[in-house]
């Protein structure tokens, strides 16, 4: 008897330890993963839910999962995430800068999801303040985690915190980022970012931009408005505007579940899936950046980048810098001093004074390419002078032409690439090593000593090579020429259908044509391809229409292709000189011809990508972000130094004879650029006259191409000043009437202080007397006269944008208003030249007082280019003594006349 109740107490202890061992065990088996729903009060972690992989609760179709997740296996790092089940991907996680330990919980209550530390330490949690308690944590079958409150309202959402990884569904909204984990198994915030900006999609390292949507290739551009969000679906990626309108849309092949998401790798990717549920995925249909090199740290800190076979790159030091010794793969300078660190110039006893090592011409860095530099117009030593008085700063780079200064401070040195069109040069800052103060480094000096060896070699080598090329192409001519005799007759028929082919050497089906200094020759199934088959129209133009294209394997590759519509028929070989004379023209506010297509009738240009497109686009835009005073006054003085040196910097003075908004092209980080020069020669007398008769160009001709007066570099003066007038204006001089524009001059008049509405003299007043809501006719007024007629009064900021809102500087506004005054004389020659509208611009030289007398022809103009449309019969009707029906006629005459007469010559 007594054994027994002895041990008893002991098989119950037994029996309980075992119960303790299985109970945790048994939880895991009988919590099995939840489906679509979960209750408070809740409890998993890894160790809990340790069959599942962690995994607590799935989706209805069973392709998305929730778990308490580690991503690498080795490292106790967990997280609470999402997971997409068939590709066994992250798509989301909560707690990425501080994960928890296999057996730390994540806890579901009435308040929200916490995830803390096994002690109890909160490491994350959903915001504290919720709408109402928790009912449920749902996992839909889209891959969003919802906690959801009474009535199933949505009180948090894992889809409004997006990590790195955007789902179908899912909307980045402006001004939200994601960020790309540390690495593949430490899922901390990185340093890359794809960013939505009311402007555009850009990826970003440390801060500075080395990619940007509107800048690839694959991207088209709707419309000009501010981007509200970015989302991808079944098509592919679309950034939208707030009215829902489409901005940017990058179509990818057809796939019912892509996933974007940026690597921690620095790329962005959007990786397609047949299903929702498929493991395979169909690849990565766009990864961007597309080339290696465009990456900011694909090479080790201060390595060179250049793309090799297929799709991948190879680094090596620049010149002047060897391979370090301690860190492999980074590179050092090789005259034995030391990398600048902002550590040691900040300590007090660092009384040393940095030196600069020069990088080559055209080893390039990324955050130049699209950030603005941190000062424009300095020289070079004020830009040294940043660099060195700044501790933080660790090299810059200074482009001579456009006298900006980039400075790379307070953040890691990315790599470098080669980039041909890159006119910046960069210089590191570096100071004496702390052991090695001996600087006679052999290897440097040697470096040195070979330079002036090597360059005047090179120079040698490359005159020979051109002398050879020249021999080489006067042959071919000439046996082009007696090959000629034979087949002109069937040459011909395509050859030209007008033009007179006194000139007997168009070797038409010769595509051999070759003249020193051309520029690259391509064949048109290069540039098809390039283009993707034209497959991107971004704008027309007086020549034809524009495409956008990549160089292939070429840095830095995007490209405008320009399909030569009036032009066809030119021989090849004078096509080719002009080309060659186009090619060598360089000045940073002229845009840049990088190569051409001359195959049978077929006559491309390419030129390099401007990504902001032309300036009309900016400036009469309804949407999008307004220009700026300061803005229009850049795009004022580069355009005007572009003409400047068409006339006067080259062997040849070149008149560009359609100077527009359309032909001023713009680029990030402010670039101006003069578009279209140097074509107006490429055309016949017939096609010429057909080309300033046409729509759009007519508002900026000079009343010379009315007359039989000849044309000179004036007439792009004139042009330049109707230009600056829109600038000031940031509208069409000539009242294009639109909707738009109407509701805008009502909304003025509406304001009381109405501009318009006390608009002086002339037939234009009587419009705005007789109707006092001012509402009638305030968009038909031809703003140069009324220009005319304000400058007359002194009042300038009347005649400015009112979009800015009065952000205008008074002064410089009433010189812009005064220089194009002047620009506007109906004599050429009381016109100042483009070189003495730059210093008046400039603010050096004071611009002269516009002579009223010799701009009254522009109240003929004005009443000339009216439009017959329903407000002008209103104004006719109230503006003369006459009756209405013979004022009308009046004007009607008048629109004709001018149209008559503006056939040029
Ligand atoms: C999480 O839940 C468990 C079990 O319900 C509880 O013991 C723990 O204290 C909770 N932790 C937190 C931080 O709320
Ligand atoms: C809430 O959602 C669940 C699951 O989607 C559904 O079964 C239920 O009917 C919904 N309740 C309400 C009130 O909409
Ligand atoms: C994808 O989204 C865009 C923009 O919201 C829309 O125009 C398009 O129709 C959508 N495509 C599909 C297949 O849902
Ligand atoms: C994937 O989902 C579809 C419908 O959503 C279903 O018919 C199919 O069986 C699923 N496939 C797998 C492998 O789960
Ligand atoms: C280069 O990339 C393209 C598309 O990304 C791929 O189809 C091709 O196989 C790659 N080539 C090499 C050599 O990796
Ligand atoms: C530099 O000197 C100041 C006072 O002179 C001192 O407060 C500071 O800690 C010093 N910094 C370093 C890095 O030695
Ligand atoms: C500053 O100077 C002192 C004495 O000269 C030296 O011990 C110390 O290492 C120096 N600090 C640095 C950062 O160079
Ligand atoms: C100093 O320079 C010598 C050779 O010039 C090199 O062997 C040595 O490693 C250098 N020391 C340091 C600390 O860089």
């Amino acid at each position: 008897m007594s054994p027994l109740p002895r041990a008893l107490p002991r098989s119950l202890a037994f029996l309980g330890w075992v119960l303790l061992i299985l109970l945790p065990a048994r939880a895991a088996d009988a919590g099995p993963l939840a489906t679509e729903l979960l209750r408070p009060p809740f409890t998993a972690s890894n160790i809990l839910y340790v069959d599942t992989g962690g995994a607590f609760l799935e989706s209805t179709s069973g392709a998305f999962r929730a778990a308490v997740f580690n991503p690498g296996k080795q490292q106790d790092r967990f997280y609470l995430a999402v997971l997409h089940v068939p590709s066994a991907t992250l798509v989301w996680s909560g707690n990425r800068d501080a994960p928890t330990t296999s057996s730390g919980p994540v806890n579901l209550t009435s308040q929200g999801i916490t995830v803390s530390k096994p002690d109890g330490t909160l490491l994350w949690s959903t915001p504290s303040q919720l709408r109402s308690p928790v009912v449920a944590l749902r996992l839909q079958d889209s891959g969003n985690l919802q906690l959801l409150g009474a009535g199933n309202a949505t009180l948090w959402q894992s889809f409004d915190t997006a990590t790195d990884t955007l789902l179908p569904g899912q909307l980045l909204r402006a001004g939200a980022y994601l960020s790309a984990a540390t690495s593949a198994t430490d899922l901390a915030e990185g340093n890359y970012r794809l960013g939505v900006t009311a402007a555009d999609l850009v990826l970003t390292w440390q801060a500075s931009t080395y990619w940007r949507l509107s800048n690839d290739a694959r991207s088209y551009k709707d419309r000009n408005a501010a981007v509200a969000s970015v989302s991808v679906n079944a098509s592919g990626l679309f950034a939208v505007a707030a009215d829902g309108g489409l901005v940017f849309r990058v179509n990818i092949g057809a796939a019912a579940f892509p996933v974007l998401s940026l690597g921690y790798d620095g790329r962005l990717r959007i990786t397609s899936y047949a299903l929702v549920n498929s493991s395979a995925s169909l690849g990565s249909d766009f990864v961007a950046p597309a080339n290696d090199c465009d990456l900011p740290l694909q090479c080790p800190s201060l390595g060179l980048c250049s793309p090799a076979a297929g799709n991948s790159s190879t680094c090596t030091c620049p010149p002047l810098f060897a391979a370090s010794v301690t860190t492999p793969g980074a590179c050092t300078p090789g005259d034995g001093s030391a990398l600048a660190s902002p550590a040691l110039c900040q300590s007090n006893n660092s009384t040393v004074s940095p030196s600069y090592l020069a990088l080559k011409s055209q080893v390039a860095y990324f955050a130049t390419k699209f950030d603005p530099p941190i000062k424009a117009g300095v020289n070079h030593n004020a830009c040294r002078g940043l660099c060195s008085t700044s501790c933080g700063c660790l090299a810059y780079f200074y482009d001579n032409l456009s006298q900006s200064c980039y400075l790379i401070q307070d953040k890691q040195l990315g790599s470098l690439y080669f980039s041909s069109s890159a006119s910046a040069l960069g210089y590191i800052k570096t100071v004496p090593s702390a052991n090695n103060a001996t600087r006679n480094n052999p290897s440097s000096s040697s470096a040195n000593r070979a330079i002036p060896i090597i360059l005047p070699s090179i120079a040698a080598f490359l005159l020979l090579a051109v002398i050879i090329c020249y021999l080489c192409w006067r042959r071919m001519s000439k046996n082009g020429k007696k090959k000629k005799g034979k087949s002109t007759g069937v040459k011909q028929v395509y050859m030209g259908r007008q033009k007179d082919t006194g000139s007997a050497d168009d070797d038409e089906d010769d595509d051999n044509v070759v003249v020193p200094g051309m520029p690259t020759r391509f064949s048109y199934m290069e540039i098809a391809a390039m283009t993707a088959n034209f497959g991107t129209k971004i704008g027309s133009g007086g020549f034809g229409s524009v495409y956008k294209g990549e160089l292939p394997g070429v840095v830095e590759g995007l490209v405008a292709v320009k399909k030569l519509e009036a032009v066809g028929v030119q021989a090849k070989r004078e096509f080719c000189t002009e080309i060659t004379v186009i090619a060598n023209i360089r000045h940073v506010n002229l845009v840049r011809l990088r190569g051409f297509c001359a195959e049978g009738s077929r006559r491309l240009l390419v030129y390099e990508y401007m990504n902001r497109g032309s300036l009309d686009r900016s400036l009469f835009g309804r949407t999008g972000p307004i220009l700026e005073w300061g803005e229009r006054m850049e795009v004022a003085l580069g355009a005007a130094r572009g003409l400047a040196y068409l006339h006067t910097g080259c062997d040849q003075k070149i008149v560009h004879c359609d100077v527009k908004p359309e032909n001023i092209l713009l680029a990030d980080g402010g670039q101006v650029k003069i578009a279209d020069f140097g074509l107006a020669k490429l055309m016949s007398p017939e096609q010429s006259a057909l080309f300033t008769t046409m729509r759009g160009t007519r508002g900026y001709l000079a009343p010379e191409w009315l007359s039989n007066a000849a044309i000179s570099d004036r007439a792009d003066v004139y042009s330049f000043g109707m230009v600056l007038l829109e600038l000031i204006h940031g509208r069409k001089n000539r009242g294009e009437q639109t909707n738009d524009n109407a509701a805008v001059a009502v909304a003025g008049a509406g304001a009381g202080s109405s501009v318009q509405s006390d608009w002086p003299s002339g037939w234009s007043s009587a419009t705005a007397t007789s109707s006092p809501s001012g509402a009638s006719g305030s968009g038909d007024e031809y703003f140069p006269m009324v220009a005319m007629e304000l400058h007359e009064q002194g009042r300038h900021l009347d005649l400015v944008d009112r979009r800015l809102e009065g952000r205008v500087d008074g002064a410089e506004a009433a010189r812009a208003v005064r220089i194009a005054l002047c620009c506007l004389h109906e004599d050429p020659a009381q016109r100042p030249s483009m070189a003495a509208v730059v210093r008046m611009l400039e603010g050096t030289v004071a611009p002269p007082e516009p002579r009223v007398e010799a701009l009254g022809f522009l109240r003929l103009y004005g009443r000339g280019h009216a439009v017959p449309n329903t407000s002008l019969i209103a104004m006719a009707g109230t503006s003369g003594s006459a009756g209405t029906s013979s004022s009308m006629a009046g004007v009607a005459e008048l629109t004709d006349t001018s149209q008559s007469v503006s056939a040029p010559r």
